[in-house]
């Protein structure tokens, strides 16, 4: 297939595209730049063996968009590219609502007048909101604690009205829990702007010496040690689930939680990647962080029976490949 990309120069769409790349589709990928590096292209290339179509434009920039449209033939199209730090969404949340949801609806109003008929979203598991886990995919879908999150819930309401409307598009809303790690090369990773907010990037720059010490929010949950409990998913796991979700894409609207099924504690990732890496963490126990939640993990049945897909990688893997990055790139 030829497969548009958006966001594929970001984390998940990288290593999403090399996995594309793997599997015989075509890809063209479309990234404003705004969150990752021109760079991400090149080592896509020594990865692949193959320079995919690259357009440096914003993908609420609807006649952009058209151009691309019109100079391609699409057959699907998987759509990353958003704004994703949940506190800067809070206080810019104009700039998250427009981003993710215009964009949302330029590509789906795209597709539908092209004649493309499957549409792959990134969706979150934070649109569960707190409820018990694990997380099934027919959960009803509860008030998040950001626009961040709010966007990834409206925008699953979006395409499935779009797809309930329209006969022939078909979508996948791919529910994500936390992914981390990199390519096993080491060439591509996640590489966040500033200060990370997301645990397993905060770690790698205290190993690195470049932050001080790992604040860990709270040991107060109802937890086994008292740390907050996700499912961390390898991102080649991850890439590997959107191939099978474009490949198989069903008629209507198909939603799958891409989870390993397994929580592990903050405290466990961070004696995993010191135990692995043979490196040095320091962190320190503070304060709840506001909005966060005890425990998230998946039941990802679903996606095993419908896809035949399933993660592989272990907590090994991504403590080991997420240092790899660090190490490679710095
Ligand atoms: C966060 C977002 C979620 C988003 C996801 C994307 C919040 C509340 N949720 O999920 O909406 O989809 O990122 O990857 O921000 N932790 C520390 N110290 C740190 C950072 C994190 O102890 O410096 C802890 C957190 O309290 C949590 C765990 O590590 O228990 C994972 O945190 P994080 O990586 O930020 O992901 P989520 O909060 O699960």
């Amino acid at each position: 297939m030829n497969i548009l990309v958006t966001g594929g120069l970001g984390f998940i769409g990288s290593h999403t595209v090399i996995e594309l790349v793997k599997n015989a589709h075509e890809v063209i990928i479309v990234d404003s730049l705004v969150n990752s590096k021109i760079e991400v292209l090149d080592r896509l290339h020594e990865i692949t063996g193959v320079k995919p179509t690259f357009y440096q434009i914003d993908v609420t920039d609807e006649a952009k968009v058209e151009e691309i449209f019109l100079t391609h033939k699409i057959d699907g199209v998987i759509h990353f590219a958003g704004l994703k730090a949940v506190g800067e969404s809070v206080s810019k949340p104009i700039a998250y609502y427009y981003n993710n949801l215009v964009s949302t609806m330029v590509l789906s109003k795209m597709c539908l007048k092209h004649g493309i008929g499957k549409f792959v979203f990134s969706s979150s598991a934070t649109v569960y909101g707190d409820q018990p886990s694990p997380l099934k995919e027919e959960m009803a879908l509860q008030k998040t604690t950001n626009p961040y999150g709010e966007t990834k819930a409206i925008s699953e309401r979006i395409l499935t009205d779009v797809s309930q409307a329209n006969d022939g598009f078909a979508v996948s809303l791919l529910r994500y829990f936390n992914p981390v790690g990199a390519h096993e090369s080491g060439l591509i990773g996640e590489d966040p702007n500033g200060i990370p907010n997301n645990l397993m990037p905060f770690v790698t720059k205290v190993a690195k010496g470049k932050l001080t010490r790992l604040s860990v929010f709270g040991n107060d949950y109802e937890t086994a040690d008292g740390t907050g409990v996700r499912d961390y998913i390898h991102v080649m796991d991850l890439a590997e689930g959107h191939v099978k979700a474009i490949e198989n894409l069903s008629k209507g609207v198909n939603v799958y939680n891409l989870g390993t099924g397994t929580g592990v504690s903050v405290l466990e990732l961070v004696n995993a990647f010191m135990k692995v890496n043979n490196v040095d963490v320091p962190y320190e126990i503070v304060g709840r962080r506001p909005g966060d939640i005890a425990i998230c993990f998946a039941d990802p049945e679903k996606a095993e029976q419908e896809l035949g897909w399933k993660a592989t990688r272990s907590v090994e893997d991504m403590v080991r490949d997420a240092w790899k990055f660090e190490v490679d790139n710095s």
